[in-house]
C-alpha cells in the first residue's frame, strides 16, 4: 500500500465518519472496531488459519465497515424514504452505502490503496469486503448465527467468509465485553443517538422507534436484553467456531516440532490449511530465531480468551441489574406522582431519588456506580406519556429480581426491549423474547 495513499484514504475516512457528527457512529467507533477485529485475529489464532489478503480484508472492512453512518437507523431511511433507501431499495440501506461510498472514495487515484493488489487479489478482497460489512446488518444477525451453528455441527471446514463476517460482526457489538467504564460510556452514547432519531421522529409525527424515545427508554434493562439475546449468543458462537478452526492448527503445529510452532508457523500452518497462506509475510510473528514469539500459535490461549470474555459480560449484566433496580423505582416515583394528582411537588421524587442514591451508591462489589444521571436521564416524569396498565405481579422471593420482573411486566406495552418475567406465564416469554429480539434488530 503506497503511505501517501494511505494517508490520503485514512484522512477521507475520518471525514466521512464525521460527516454527521453522531455521539457512537463515528471515527472513533470505526477505530475501536478495528481494533478489536485484530484483537482477536491475534488472541483466537485464527489470524494463522487467514492468508494475507484475508487479514487486509478483514482490517479494510472493519474501518469502512461504518462509513458515512447518518446517525440513523435502516428502519428510519425506509420509513422516510431517503435518498439511500430508494437507492438500495430498502436492504441493507446502511451497510450498503457504506462499502459502495468507501469504495468510491479508492476511484481517486491518490486515494487509492489498493492500487497494487493483481486482479484477481482485488476482486477476491472486494467480495470478502461486501459480505462482511453487509453481515453488520443487525437484521440478519439471528440468521447468521443459526447458519453458523448449524456449520459447527458439520464435519466439514468453515467457510471462511462466513467466520470473517463474524469476526467483524462480534466486534461491532463487543463493547459490552469490554471494561465497564467502555461500555457504559458506548452505551450512553449510543442511546443518546437513538434519542434524537427519537427527536427526529416525533419532528417528524412518525411513532418512536424501540429505544429512541429520551422519555421513556429504559437503558438498563435495554442492555440486559441486548446483552442475554444478542451479544452472549454471538460471542459464545465466535469463541466455539475459533475453537473448532485453531485447534487443529495448534495440534498440527505442535507435531510438527517447534519451528511450526513459533516463527515459521506460517508454512507449517500453510501447508495444513491453506497453501497460499504461505505467501503471507511475518505479521503473525517479530522475532527472528526459532524461539517463542510473540504471536505465534503456542501463545494461543482459547480458554482463557473464552473465560475472560464471558466473565466480564457477566459482570457487565449484573451492573446493569443493579441499574435496572434504580431505574424502575425512579420511574415507579413518577407513576405514583402521577397518581397523586399533578399538584403534588416534586418533593416526594426528591426524596425517593435522594434514598435510591443514598443507597445504591456502592456497586455490589464495592466499586462506585456510574452516574445516577443515566437513571435520572432516561425515566420518564411525563405522565402523559406512561402507560397505566395494571399487570399481574409475579411471586419471587428475591426482592430485587422481583422489581425486574415487575417493571418487565409493566413496561411490556411501551418498550419491548425490556426483559421478559421470566418466572411466571410461559407463553408470554416466549412472545415477549419474540418481540425482543425483533425490536432489537430493528435498530
Ligand atoms: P452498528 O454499529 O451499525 O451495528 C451493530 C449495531 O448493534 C449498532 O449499530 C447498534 O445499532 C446495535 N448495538 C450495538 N451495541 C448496542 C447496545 N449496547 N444496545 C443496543 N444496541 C446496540
Ligand atoms: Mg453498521
Ligand atoms: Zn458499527
Amino acid at each position: 500500500i503506497p503511505v501517501p495513499n494511505l494517508i490520503s484514504f485514512a484522512e477521507a475516512l475520518e471525514v466521512g465518519y464525521s460527516k454527521y457528527k453522531n455521539p457512537y457512529h463515528n471515527l472513533i467507533h470505526a477505530a475501536d472496531v478495528t481494533q478489536t477485529v485484530h484483537y482477536i485475529m491475534i488472541h483466537t489464532g485464527i489470524m494463522h488459519w487467514l492468508t494475507e489478503l484475508e487479514i487486509l480484508a478483514m482490517i479494510f472492512a472493519a474501518a469502512v465497515h461504518d462509513y458515512e453512518h447518518t446517525g440513523t437507523t435502516n428502519n428510519f431511511h425506509i420509513q422516510t424514504r431517503s435518498d439511500v433507501a430508494i437507492l438500495y431499495n430498502d436492504r441493507s440501506v446502511l451497510e450498503n452505502h457504506h462499502v459502495s461510498a468507501a469504495y468510491r472514495l479508492m476511484q481517486e487515484e491518490e486515494m487509492n490503496i489498493l492500487a497494487n493488489l493483481t486482479k484477481d487479489d482485488w476482486r477476491e478482497l472486494r467480495s470478502l469486503v461486501i459480505e462482511m460489512v453487509l453481515s453488520t446488518d443487525m437484521s440478519g444477525h439471528f440468521q447468521q448465527i443459526k447458519t453458523m451453528r448449524h456449520t459447527l455441527q458439520q464435519t466439514e471446514g468453515v467457510d471462511k467468509a462466513k467466520a470473517m463476517s463474524l469476526i467483524l460482526h462480534a466486534a461491532d457489538i463487543s463493547h459490552p465485553a469490554k471494561s465497564w467504564e467502555l461500555h457504559y460510556r458506548w452505551t450512553m452514547a449510543l442511546m443518546e443517538e437513538f434519542f434524537r432519531q427519537g427527536d427526529k421522529e416525533a419532528a417528524l409525527g412518525l411513532q418512536f422507534s424501540p429505544l429512541c424515545d429520551r422519555k421513556s427508554t429504559l437503558v438498563a434493562q435495554s442492555q440486559i436484553g441486548f446483552i442475554d439475546f444478542i451479544v452472549e449468543p454471538t460471542f459464545s458462537l465466535l469463541t466455539d467456531s475459533m475453537e473448532k478452526i485453531v485447534m487443529p492448527l495448534i495440534e498440527e503445529a505442535s507435531k510438527s516440532e517447534s519451528p511450526a510452532f513459533g516463527t515459521h508457523s506460517q508454512n507449517s500452518l500453510g501447508a495444513v490449511s491453506n497453501p497460499e497462506a504461505q505467501r503471507r509475510p511475518t505479521f503473525k510473528s517479530t522475532s527472528d530465531g526459532g524461539t517463542h514469539t510473540e504471536n505465534s500459535l503456542a501463545t494461543v490461549d482459547l480458554t482463557s480468551f473464552k473465560d475472560n470474555l464471558m466473565k466480564i459480560i457477566q459482570a457487565n449484566k449484573e451492573r446493569w441489574k443493579e441499574l435496572a433496580v434504580e431505574e424502575e423505582l425512579v420511574k415507579n416515583v413518577g407513576e405514583q406522582e402521577k397518581d397523586q394528582s399533578r399538584n403534588s411537588t416534586d418533593a416526594q421524587l426528591q426524596e425517593e431519588t435522594t434514598r435510591i442514591q443514598n443507597e445504591s451508591s456502592q456497586g455490589s462489589d464495592g466499586t462506585t456506580c456510574p452516574p445516577r444521571s443515566i437513571v435520572l436521564q432516561v425515566v420518564s416524569f411525563d405522565t402523559s406519556l406512561s402507560d397505566e396498565s395494571n399487570s399481574e405481579k409475579c411471586t419471587n422471593s428475591d426482592p430485587n429480581q422481583k422489581d425486574l420482573t415487575d417493571a418487565q411486566q409493566e413496561t411490556q406495552n411501551t418498550d419491548p426491549l425490556n426483559g421478559e418475567p421470566k418466572h411466571c406465564k410461559k407463553t408470554e416469554d416466549l412472545v415477549k423474547a419474540t418481540e425482543q429480539k425483533e425490536a432489537l434488530i430493528q435498530n
